[in-house]
């Protein structure tokens, strides 16, 4: 079942999606278990992580038996280099809390380009090896993309190497000083692995992601907007804060977590 959520700002979105992470890690320590979790990066969970850090710091919640696999890397991209999404992870999660470093999956942007495919293959072994993804966290690129899986992309794509659309090479152009010096490629996860997650979160903030948020929860199911898949599985959430669903037609107003 569908289901959306609009908070005021996003900082009460991201402290929702954080306990509802939290109370899953939680759950699942109790039963003794791993947790796998599908992790995004960029802009819109930064405060998702920043309250997940608090929770641990304030209120002992343990991550050790927690599993992570992230969406997507920079190509070429050293993991030491501070425009990395391995380094963004560290710096705004995995150095403040107790999870072990081998249950930490990033992809590897530093690879020689013929080792691509296999590392690729592998990835999608660990995650099923894991047991596949209990909870995919998810942000939203202005080109309707999650992970990097840009506009057309079909619903049967797995971890590969893309080339990035336009929009999301000037929308990263900040980061890295400039256009020139910002990556064309990464390696993500394909929608088919997205879609195969147990639950979705995919959080939303802020007005410019208004227009394509409308399109990917209202329009057709169409390769030209990734997310729009999403519209074909139950178990997805959207949190977004009332910029993001100002375009809606219908804005469900509620913000309990
Ligand atoms: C990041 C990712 C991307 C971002 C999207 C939104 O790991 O997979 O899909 O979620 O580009 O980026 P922000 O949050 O910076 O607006």
């Amino acid at each position: 079942m569908r289901q959306i959520q609009v908070f005021d700002n996003k900082m009460e979105g991201s402290r929702a999606i954080a306990r509802y992470i939290a109370n899953l890690v939680k759950r699942r320590q109790e039963e003794n278990k791993p947790v796998v979790l599908g992790l995004a990066t960029g802009s819109t969970p930064i405060g998702v992580y920043e309250e997940l850090v608090r929770i641990h710091k304030t209120e002992g919640l343990s991550f050790k038996h927690v599993v992570t696999f992230n969406l997507d890397e920079y190509y070429p991209m050293r993991p030491s280099s501070h425009q990395s999404y391995a380094w963004f992870m560290h710096h705004h999660l995995f150095s403040h809390i107790d999870i072990s470093a081998q249950n930490i999956h990033i992809p590897d942007g530093a690879l020689a380009r013929n080792h691509i495919p296999a590392f690729c293959r592998g990835y999608e072994a660990q995650i099923k090896n894991a047991g596949g993804i209990d909870l995919q966290l998810l942000g939203i690129g202005r080109t309707g993309h999650i992970g990097f899986n840009e506009p057309p992309v079909s619903a049967d794509t797995i971890t590969r190497l893309v080339s990035l659309h336009n929009i999301t090479i000037e929308d990263a152009a900040a980061d890295f000083g400039s256009i020139s010096f910002t990556p064309t490629e990464a390696i993500t996860v394909g929608i088919s692995t997205i879609m195969q997650a147990r639950e979705i979160i995919i959080a939303g903030w802020g007005q410019n992601k208004a227009a394509i948020i409308k399109k990917a929860i209202e329009a057709n199911v169409d390769e030209h907007i990734p997310a729009s898949y999403l519209q074909t599985r139950p178990s997805v959430r959207w949190v977004l804060d009332k910029e993001a669903a100002a375009e809606l037609s219908e804005v469900p107003m509620q913000s309990e977590a």
